[in-house]
C-alpha cells in the first residue's frame, strides 16, 4: 500500500524557496511516489497580483497560509538567518522536517535536525552535528566531526574542513572555507571566497580586506 503524501507549505517565495520546491520534486521523483505535496508558498512580501510562484499557489502571508493548512508541515526557505529564526518562532507547534536532496551524501553517523536544508551535491561527512534550521547549499561540504550551530547558512560551494565549529547564526559566503579545527563565533560572517584560516570572533566579518565588527 502506498503511503499518502504529506502536505507542506514553503515560507519564502524567493530563490531559496524555488530551490526547496525543486528539491522536494526530486525527493518525490526518487521515491517513485509523492512523499510531499507542496500546498504552495507563503510570503508577506510576494507580488499581490501574482497567484503562483514556481508553479505552485501563492497562499498569502504565513499566518493566513498556515491557518488554511492546519495539518501541513512547514519549510522556512529564507536565507537571512535572523529572519528565518523570527518566522520559525511564530509557529512553535508546526512540524519542520529536514529536506535533503537525493543527490546529497549524508554519512550515517551525521546528525541532521528539524528545518535543515541539504541541497544538491552537498556532502555532510562522518560525525557531523548540524543544528536546526541550517542551510547547506549546493555543492557545500561539511568535514568530519564538525559542529554547526542553529540557523547557520552555508552558501553554495562552502567547504568546512574537519573539526570546524560554527556558532549560531553564522553566514559562510559562497565558496568560503575553514581550515581544520577553526571556530567561527556566533553571528560571524565569512565573506564569499574567503578562507577562515584562524578563528573568527563572534559578530565579526572576515573578508579579504580584514576583519570588520558588524
Ligand atoms: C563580505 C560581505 C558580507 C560584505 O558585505 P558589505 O559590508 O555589504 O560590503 P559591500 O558590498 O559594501 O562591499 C565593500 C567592498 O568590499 C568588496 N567586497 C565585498 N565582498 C567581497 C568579497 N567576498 N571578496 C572580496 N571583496 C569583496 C566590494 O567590492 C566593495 O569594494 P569597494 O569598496 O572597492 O567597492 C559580502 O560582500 C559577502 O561576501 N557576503 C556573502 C554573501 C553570499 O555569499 N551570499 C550568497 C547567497 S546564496
Amino acid at each position: 500500500m502506498t503511503a499518502m503524501a504529506k502536505d507542506i507549505v514553503i515560507i519564502g517565495a524567493g530563490g531559496l524557496g524555488s530551490e526547496v520546491a525543486w528539491t522536494i520534486e526530486r525527493i518525490n521523483a526518487a521515491a517513485g511516489e509523492p512523499v510531499w505535496r507542496i500546498a504552495g508558498f507563503a510570503d508577506d512580501d510576494s507580488d499581490r497580483n501574482a497567484s503562483t510562484f514556481a508553479g505552485y499557489p501563492l497562499l498569502g502571508s504565513p499566518s493566513i497560509a498556515l491557518k488554511r493548512n492546519p495539518e501541513a508541515s512547514v519549510f522556512v526557505a529564507i536565507g537571512e538567518n535572523s529572519v528565518r529564526a523570527r518566522i520559525v518562532g511564530r509557529f512553535p507547534d508546526r512540524e519542520f522536517p529536514p529536506i535533503v536532496d537525493p543527490s546529497a551524501l549524508v554519512a550515517p553517523s551525521a546528525t541532521l535536525r528539524k528545518g535543515d536544508f541539504i541541497a544538491a551535491g552537498a556532502v555532510v561527512s562522518t560525525g557531523v552535528d548540524l543544528g536546526s534550521f541550517v542551510i547547506v547549499n549546493a555543492r557545500a561540504g561539511v568535514g568530519h566531526d564538525s559542529l554547526v550551530g542553529d540557523y547557520s547558512n552555508l552558501c553554495p560551494g562552502v567547504s568546512l574542513s574537519g573539526h570546524t565549529t560554527l556558532g549560531l547564526f553564522v553566514l559562510m559566503g559562497t565558496n568560503s572555507c575553514t581550515l581544520p579545527g577553526v571556530v567561527v563565533g556566533e553571528r560571524a560572517i565569512v565573506a564569499a571566497g574567503t578562507s577562515a584560516f584562524r578563528n573568527v570572533e563572534p559578530g565579526t566579518t572576515l573578508s579579504p580586506f580584514g576583519t570588520l565588527k558588524i
